[in-house]
C-alpha cells in the first residue's frame, strides 16, 4: 500500500503528516463520534466537490455538529492541501470529529471545537490484472448499525467484516440484510440483469455514494437502463454482473462470489461499457 502525501490539514494549519497530534480525549477516538468525506482528485481537481460538500453538511446535520466552515473556505483549504501536496491524481481524506473535553462523558458539553483532519494518499490504483480479470466477493449479513446512510468513523463493524474478506482473498464484501443487498463495506454495490443495472433504494440502510451518483447519470445519458429497486439475495447470486462503486477506487467488475463465478466469470459487456465513460468523464473533468 502507497504512502500518504507528506503534508495535511490539522486545524487550520498545514502541517507534517508524521507531526500531526491530536488529544486522545477527541471525541473520534473516545466514541468514534465523528464524520468523513473521501475525495478522488484527477489533475489537481476533485471533480465533484459538490456532491462531496453536500453530503459531508447533510452528515454533519444528521449528527448535530456545526459545519465549521463555509463552501468558500472548504474550497480554499483542499485546494491549498492538494497544491502544496504537488496536486496530480490522488485522494483527499477528509474528518471532522465532535471534538475533546477535559473528560469523557457520552453527552457532549455544547461548546466543543470539532477537529478537523485532512490528508491526501494516492489513488489505490487498481492492477491491469483487476480490471482484466475482475475481482473476488464474499457475502456477509449486514451487522452494521441502522443508520448507515450517515458516513461515520464509528467502522469497526465494517473492518472486522473487511478482515474477514481479506483472510477468504476477497477485496470486499457484499452485504445483506433482511435477504435484501444493501452494499459492500466500502463500496455501493450494482448488479446487471439482462442488461439493466439494478440499485438498492437509498434510506437508512446504505450510503448514498457519490460515484453511484455519476453512474446513474452516465447511464442515463447514454440510454443504459436502469432501475431502482431491492435486490434479493436470489438476484444477486444469478446476476449476469456484479460491480462495486466507491470514489477512490471506481467501478470494479466482481468475478466471482463466494467462490462461484458471477456471470461468464468475466468482467461484463455493461461494466466494460461503464468503465470506459467514467474514464471519458474524468478525463474531460480534470
Ligand atoms: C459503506 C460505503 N458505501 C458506499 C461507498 C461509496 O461512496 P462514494 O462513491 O461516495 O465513495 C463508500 C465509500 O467509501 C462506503 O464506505
Amino acid at each position: 500500500v502507497a504512502e500518504p502525501l507528506p503534508l495535511c490539514h490539522l486545524n487550520g494549519a498545514l502541517l507534517p503528516l508524521r507531526e500531526a497530534r491530536i488529544s486522545p480525549l477527541d471525541r473520534s477516538f473516545l466514541f468514534g463520534d465523528g464524520v468523513y468525506e473521501v475525495m478522488p482528485v484527477y489533475r489537481g481537481q476533485i471533480p465533484r466537490l459538490n456532491a462531496h460538500l453536500t453530503r459531508l453538511q447533510r452528515n454533519l446535520s444528521e449528527v448535530g455538529i456545526a459545519n465549521p466552515h463555509d463552501e468558500v473556505a472548504w474550497r480554499q483549504l483542499l485546494a491549498t492541501l492538494i497544491e502544496r501536496n504537488g496536486g496530480g491524481d490522488l485522494y483527499v481524506y477528509l474528518q471532522i470529529s465532535r471534538g475533546a473535553e477535559f473528560g469523557r462523558n457520552h453527552t457532549p458539553p455544547p461548546d466543543l471545537v470539532p477537529t478537523v483532519f485532512a490528508f491526501c494518499a494516492p489513488l489505490p490504483a487498481a492492477t491491469a490484472q483487476q480490471r482484466e480479470t475482475g475481482v473476488a466477493c464474499i457475502t456477509a449479513i449486514d451487522t452494521r448499525w441502522r443508520r448507515c446512510d450517515i458516513k461515520s468513523v464509528s467502522l469497526l463493524a465494517n473492518v472486522l467484516l473487511r478482515m474477514e474478506a481479506a483472510r477468504q482473498g476477497a477485496a470486499e464484501v457484499i452485504l445483506l440484510r433482511d435477504g435484501a443487498l444493501t452494499e459492500g463495506s466500502a463500496s455501493s454495490v450494482h448488479i446487471v440483469i439482462d442488461g439493466e443495472i439494478r440499485t438498492p433504494p437509498h434510506g437508512t440502510q446504505l450510503l448514498p455514494g457519490t460515484t453511484r451518483g455519476l453512474i446513474d447519470e452516465l447511464a442515463d445519458a447514454h440510454g443504459i437502463r436502469r432501475r431502482v429497486t431491492a435486490v434479493t439475495e436470489a438476484e444477486l447470486r444469478a446476476a449476469d454482473e456484479i460491480w462495486i462503486a466507491a470514489a477512490a477506487r471506481g467501478v470494479v467488475a466482481v468475478t466471482t462470489l463466494d467462490g462461484r463465478a458471477v456471470g461468464t466469470g468475466q468482467p461484463g459487456r455493461v461494466w466494460r461499457q461503464m468503465n470506459s465513460l467514467l474514464q471519458e468523464w474524468r478525463a474531460a473533468h480534470s
